[in-house]
């Protein structure tokens, strides 16, 4: 048996709630701005995604109209930061809703170091940056898509195996339903298959 859910007929919370809950998981953009007066902003988003590869670009939602999102708008650049396992508290505390104008670095206390292409700072403990200019917006619904082209990546040799970043080192969190968190705790290795070496489906094989 399965359970239908229409979303017309659901509050918009309730069906956020099974949205959250099965897209899962889902990678965090650690996403740092400045403000036009120069104040450095921090915040977790976790509708997050790569949205072309040549050019390079990444693109992440804001529901609503956040301190980031009006960041951005106000200065066209942005830096996401790689989210370890080692700074949960750190990047859970970057959610909080500081009022307008505190920046989340001083007050979650992290560390930030200059990027190389753009102003808002990378996140020094962060293993992975990216540093972006704002490519293009798309408003939908309650959401703002905003599309950054890297300009600039840069990675810990900590977590690099022979010049690769390696899953082990990084150890990402993903987001997941409720106030969960998760945790790559296996990881399988599988190629895709070539149509010249297909021997049927994998349950008759
Ligand atoms: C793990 C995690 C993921 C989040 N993902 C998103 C997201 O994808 N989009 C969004 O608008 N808010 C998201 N939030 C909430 C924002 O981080 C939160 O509203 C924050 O205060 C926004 O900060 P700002 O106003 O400084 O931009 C997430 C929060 C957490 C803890």
């Amino acid at each position: 048996m399965r359970v239908d859910f229409n979303p017309a007929e659901m509050p918009r919370n309730d069906f956020y709630k099974l949205l959250t809950a099965t897209v899962v998981p889902r990678p965090i953009a650690w996403v740092s701005t400045i403000s036009h007066d120069g104040t450095a902003n921090l915040a977790p988003h976790s509708f997050f995604s790569i949205a072309s590869v040549t050019p390079p670009v990444v693109q992440f939602s804001s529901v609503g109209r956040k301190d980031t999102l009006r960041n951005i708008e106000a200065t066209g650049e942005f830096v996401v930061n790689f989210t370890p396992e080692e700074l949960f508290e750190q990047i859970n505390d970057t959610a909080t809703d500081f009022p307008h104008g505190v920046s989340e670095f001083e007050a979650a206390a992290i560390e930030a170091e200059p990027s190389l292409r753009v102003k808002p700072p990378r996140v020094a403990a962060s293993p992975v940056a990216f540093e972006c200019e704002l490519h293009s917006t798309l408003r939908i619904g309650d959401g703002t898509v905003v599309f950054g082209r890297v300009v600039h990546a840069v990675v810990s040799d900590d977590v690099l195996v022979d010049g690769h970043p390696e899953i082990s080192k990084l150890r990402p969190l993903s987001r997941l339903g409720k106030n969960e968190w998760g945790t790559v705790s296996g990881v399988r290795d599988l190629a895709r298959i070539r149509h010249e070496d297909w021997q049927g489906p994998a349950a008759d094989r």
